[in-house]
């Protein structure tokens, strides 16, 4: 374990940070020194069973008494459908500790904006749990994506069982489909802000019970298309990710399984004459799977679902001094923009980073 370890608080103990979160901090160099819930029984609960020191029941009482360099911040929403994290996050900054906050980190761009400004005000940083930039296969791809015999991402595919609120289902403060809508655009979003960067606009369609598609023109010119596969079993797995380069694409199938499908040639003899679908083995495919036999920490879900990764991140970033990279801000600002898109009505071009 590391010498050096941020002095954590942690607001919020419920079911996501028991079995997602504060496992992690196993393997992350952090010493959690409090724990704070408004209900207290959870709080003392959670100081004793994770080794926090002192618990709480108001978050500002533990910045006022604990000296903490970061504060994770996994509470939910609030009556009106808005998630908790922006103020709390701000009351973080504003006491001189940086904030972790979970997803979604907002309900509005102005709101991630209330954030940055605070930012820049204290010094101090926000960081936003977006665990699908964190799985080691995304980051492969990524990486996969920026090798030179890539090609450059030329386009992307994803799908997701996303279910698309229609027009009378809209208004967060009285719709759970629009809330579940927030809670859950920020997956698929993150992976694609991570692969591909901004969206200069998008258009999409709604089929009759919530499914449906988003095509993606990004800043860079690259394409995308997000299929919102709201309908599908729930025996299937969730999502399958294509990137294609040129000459060169990849799948990531279930967040674990990743080929890619390098340059290269199937059989000899050329287009009717070809006796034998393998090529040489230098051109095969690649493909990488977990093995479930040994007692590895990649086995585990906080390593597989990026969890432990993006907390080890937060860390390293408030002991090495730096800004993150992933998951900060600009990318939380990124998937506000692609929120709001979805208020208006399908069917039309949405400007999302149009050309200045
Ligand atoms: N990244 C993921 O994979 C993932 C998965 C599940 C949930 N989540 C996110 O985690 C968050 C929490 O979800 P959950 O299901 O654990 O909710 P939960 O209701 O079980 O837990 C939230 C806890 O926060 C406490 N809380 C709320 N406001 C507080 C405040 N001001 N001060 C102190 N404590 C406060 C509540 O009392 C509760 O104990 C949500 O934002 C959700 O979207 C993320």
């Amino acid at each position: 374990m590391p010498d050096h370890k941020i002095r954590a608080g942690f607001i919020g103990c419920g079911g996501h940070a028991f079995r997602n979160v504060y496992p992690t901090f196993q393997f992350a160099p952090v010493d959690l020194i409090a724990t704070c819930d408004l209900h207290e029984d959870r709080a003392k609960q959670f100081a004793r069973q994770f080794g926090a020191h002192r618990h709480y029941t108001d978050h500002r009482e533990m910045l006022d008494k604990e000296d903490l360099d970061g504060v994770f911040i996994v509470t939910g929403y609030g009556p009106d459908n808005r998630p908790l994290y922006p103020p709390l996050a701000i009351d973080c900054m504003k006491a001189g500790c940086n904030a972790w906050i979970e997803k979604p980190p907002a309900a509005s761009v102005a709101e991630i904006e209330k954030m940055m400004a605070v930012e820049k005000e204290t010094g101090k940083f926000t960081f936003v749990g977006l665990k699908k930039a964190y799985f080691p296969a995304i980051e492969r791809l990524k990486e996969i994506t920026e090798r030179p015999e890539f090609g450059g991402l030329m386009s992307l595919y994803l799908k997701y069982p996303q279910y698309i609120p229609n027009e009378n289902e809209k208004d967060l403060a009285t719709s759970l489909r629009m809330r579940g809508f927030l809670d859950h655009i920020v997956h698929p979003g993150s992976i694609i802000d991570y692969l591909a960067g901004k969206i200069r606009h998008i258009y999409y369609e709604r089929s009759p019970r919530g499914g449906g598609i988003m095509n993606i023109k990004f800043t860079s010119e690259a394409t995308g298309v997000l299929h919102f596969t709201s309908g599908r079993s729930n025996t299937s797995p969730l999502e399958r990710i294509e990137v294609i380069g040129h000459g060169e694409n990849a799948v990531v199938d279930n967040g674990v399984r990743l080929t890619y499908y390098r340059k290269g040639n199937r059989g000899e003899g050329g287009y009717g004459r070809a006796t034998n679908f393998m090529g040489p083995d230098d051109q095969a495919p690649i493909t990488w799977e977990p093995e479930w036999s040994l007692g590895q920490l990649y086995n585990k879900q906080i390593f597989l679902l990026g969890y432990a990764f993006e907390v080890i991140e937060f860390a390293n970033c408030i002991l090495q001094n730096r800004y993150p990279t992933r998951g900060n801000l600009e990318s939380a600002r990124e998937l506000l923009k692609l929120y709001e898109a979805f208020q208006h009505p399908p069917g039309q071009i949405i400007p999302i980073n149009p050309p200045r």
